[in-house]
């Protein structure tokens, strides 16, 4: 076997026995996930992929989906604008929070649910089809291959989706998200519904990683600028109220999502993500957080 590949699956062996947490419930489509799956991947910057464990599994992108969506934000309307409606600073709440500015409603970032319904809303399109299509045709640059909805999961997500929808009517009182609420919020769910494979999000990962190349497909789906800015953002506040002791312990810009999915960049070096999907407090996976742990400190990737 190759020596990367035999280091991938110690990786894994040395995570499986972590049996904590439980796979997220609030959405029941997320529930009936097999709690035991495990996959890790890895991407150089040739786009060579080394992948282990459950690699062909498919999930929902959920929260992940978050930083590509704020790229295309960022590509649509500039920084300064995307500003305007969206903050950059941590909230240290959790990612449901009402973490809205008290006199402007500007959500605290773009990576908690709020400032993520308000960044979607950012993407141009008439309607919740043309919108949500521009958001599945950036992802689907960023893993290099075609991306699809996983309907059931929109269905669920769309059933129980009372927060989200308080949170977008309120911003919408506030004029940070303009037009219909239900356009908004529902382009929201289905992002959160497209289907991913671990080898997708760690192409994902080093996409941003490699200055907005794709290092498998070769081709630009950002500017240099926007991989930095969305890196950025992920770095202070990928990994909700657990980002500052995050970067503290992996010290890498990373993204996690409720289905299990964790992504991080190891910055001109490596694009890496792994699944796995049972939740910690904070609705971070647990195996995914402590592979990504293992990894940093037995190679050395903090970035400081
Ligand atoms: O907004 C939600 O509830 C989900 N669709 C996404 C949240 C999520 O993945 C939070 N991540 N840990």
């Amino acid at each position: 076997m190759d020596p990367i590949q035999l280091l991938l699956e110690g990786v894994l062996d040395h995570v499986r026995p972590l049996t904590d947490g439980a796979p997220a419930a609030y959405i029941p489509e997320l529930a009936t996930a097999d709690p035991d799956h495990l996959a890790l991947a890895v991407v150089g910057p040739r786009g060579r992929i080394f992948s282990v464990g459950d690699d062909h599994i498919e999930f929902s992108i959920q929260s992940i989906s978050k930083p590509f969506v704020l790229a295309l934000a960022l590509q649509e309307h500039g920084l300064d604008a995307v500003l305007q409606r969206v903050g950059a600073e941590p909230s240290g709440e959790p990612f449901n929070a009402i973490s809205l500015e008290a006199r402007t409603g500007r959500p605290a970032n773009p990576m908690v649910n709020a400032g993520a319904i308000a960044t979607s809303a950012l993407v141009s399109g008439d309607d919740i089809d043309e919108r949500t299509g521009r958001i599945v045709d950036m992802l689907s640059a960023f893993a290099g291959r075609s991306l699809w909805i996983d309907e059931g999961v929109y269905r669920s997500e769309s059933e129980t989706g009372f927060r989200n929808r308080a949170l977008a009517h309120l911003m919408r009182s506030y004029g940070i998200v303009d037009g219909s609420v239900d356009t908004a919020v529902e382009t929201y769910f289905r992002q959160c519904s497209i289907l991913v494979t671990v080898k997708d999000l760690a192409i994902m990962a080093g996409t941003l990683a490699f200055g907005g190349i794709n290092p498998v497909t070769g081709r630009r789906v950002v500017t240099e600028a926007i991989a930095r800015d969305v890196l950025s953002i992920m770095a202070s506040c990928g990994m909700y109220d657990f980002s500052g002791e995050w970067m503290l312990r992996v010290g890498l810009p990373a993204k996690s999502g409720v289905s299990g999915g964790l992504l991080a960049a190891a910055p001109s070096q490596f694009g890496v993500a792994s699944f796995s999907p049972r939740l910690d407090e904070h609705g971070n996976s647990v195996r995914s957080t402590a592979v990504m742990e293992r990894l940093s400190t037995s190679f050395g990737m903090h970035v400081f």
